[in-house]
């Protein structure tokens, strides 16, 4: 059996009650040993000294376009870019040409991904047929097939009957809808306010997204069902999770690393990597995020890594494309914005990046113990430097944080026992 020995580190994890100096064995895939001072021969060493070993991050909101927008991202590049940023297991939203809307799609992205990926994928079906919002999917076949939630993400699902049949079609095999928020007459440029005023935007109010958030808390709330809310941006829809939640309402949710660091005032430079859906909000927004991170009432930090090509970006900011290439990014931003700044501890930016995420997915073998699969990020927390998309593995570069410091660089990611990235080096 091939083994890993990793080296002088430094070990945490929470939910194990782990932070100190330790090795870890790595045997095949699995963690086999964490102690002091491990020997053995024939084993493959990393010298992890000076770095902090945690959990593999986990990020249950990408996008890797393949099948179909292959000249944005595929699955190679996508998950090589995932292991740039740590991240040992993606979710990969169902918006790609063909839709994953049935189980036919799902076994060709399964099989896709076992010749290219080189992270754990994790397929996100499609509620709707076509994401039309007028017919529900086979979601219990395609949950057979491998899917482990289903979201019409991209597109809101407006007709709320189709969400409520969907809430509960998978409340009978326990699955879930992960729900883009948007209410389809409610929308623009960027975020409404003074900026989109001063610059001439068509703005975006924030009950765009907290409408549909409230309807959604409510649907789940009298179906008894499950919900898991995507990319929230607003200090609404965090007031309104976190009276749902409050009330025991199952609802989960998530916010991304650009509503934790950006706002509105981005888009003064007309950067059309700026613009994202839903939009870098108002600074007022972007602070309420960071009390419902602090608080408990946002579950989950996740990218929505949306790559673009440049074709799509370099054109005038109304017909750009959405969304922020977000993986080769994510940690340092978070670390940098959360942690290093005092509002968060790296314990609970390690159950938001990793625990809670794969918990939802319902991704039960994780965390650094033995006889575990051994997915693990490993970090130097005190290295700073700026982010340059322009050297991003990810075939989108359309990234607005280039330029910005940050502490936290992710050196080594290993996936089920194998190095798949080590200083910058991907192994395919
Ligand atoms: O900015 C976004 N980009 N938001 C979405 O909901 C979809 C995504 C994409 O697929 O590009
Ligand atoms: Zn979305």
């Amino acid at each position: 059996m091939k083994q890993v020995l990793i080296k002088g580190g430094h070990v945490i994890d929470p939910q194990n009650n782990i932070d100190s100096n330790l090795d870890i064995l790595i045997s095949g895939s699995y963690i086999k040993e964490i102690s002091p001072n491990i020997k053995v021969d024939n084993a493959k060493v990393v010298d992890a000294t000076g770095l902090t070993i945690i959990p593999g991050l986990c990020d249950m909101h990408a996008h890797l376009r393949e099948p179909g927008y292959e000249y944005k991202e595929d699955i190679a590049s996508g998950t090589a870019a995932a292991a740039m940023g740590g991240f040992c297991t993606v979710a990969c939203m169902p918006n790609t040409n063909p839709v994953n809307d049935s189980p036919a799609v799902t076994h060709s992205i399964t099989a896709l991904c076992e010749e290219s990926a080189l992270v754990n994928v994790l397929p996100i079906g499609a509620i709707t047929m076509g994401l039309e919002g007028r017919m529900l999917t086979e979601m219990g076949m395609m949950k057979d097939a491998g899917c482990v939630a289903f979201s019409d993400d991209g597109k809101p699902l407006t007709n709320a009957n189709m969400m409520s049949l969907a809430l509960e079609y998978v409340k009978n095999f326990d699955s879930l809808i992960i729900s883009h928020c948007e209410e389809p007459t409610l929308i623009g440029d960027m975020n409404e306010g003074a900026i989109s005023t001063k610059l001439g935007f068509k703005g975006i109010p924030n009950s765009s997204e907290s409408i549909m958030v409230a309807r959604d808390v409510l649907l789940a709330e009298e179906y008894d069902a499950k919900v898991h809310i995507a990319h929230i941006s607003t200090k609404q829809s965090v007031n309104i999770l976190r009276e749902a939640k409050k009330r025991g309402v199952k609802v989960t949710c998530e916010t991304c690393p650009h509503y934790i660091v950006g706002t509105d005032e981005m888009v003064i430079g007309y950067d059309t990597n700026t613009k994202v859906n839903p939009p870098l909000r108002s600074e007022e927004d972007r602070k309420a995020i960071i009390t419902g991170l602090a608080d408990g009432t946002i579950d989950v930090i996740a990218t929505d890594h949306a790559p673009h090509h440049l074709d799509d970006k370099r054109v005038e900011y109304a017909i750009a494309a959405n969304g922020i290439s977000g993986f080769e990014s994510a940690f340092a931003l978070c670390y940098t914005a959360l942690v290093k700044a005092g509002h968060i501890t790296l314990d609970k930016l390690i159950e938001l990046m990793s625990y809670i995420p794969l918990n939802i997915l319902k991704q039960n073998d994780h965390g650094v113990k033995s006889e575990t699969f051994a997915n693990l990020t490993i970090i130097d927390l005190e290295k700073q430097f700026t982010i340059d998309p322009s050297s991003f593995v990810s075939k989108g570069k359309n990234n607005p944080f280039g330029g910005t410091e940050v502490y936290g660089e992710v050196r080594g990611t290993i996936v089920n026992g194998e190095i798949k990235m080590w200083d910058k080096q991907v192994n395919a």
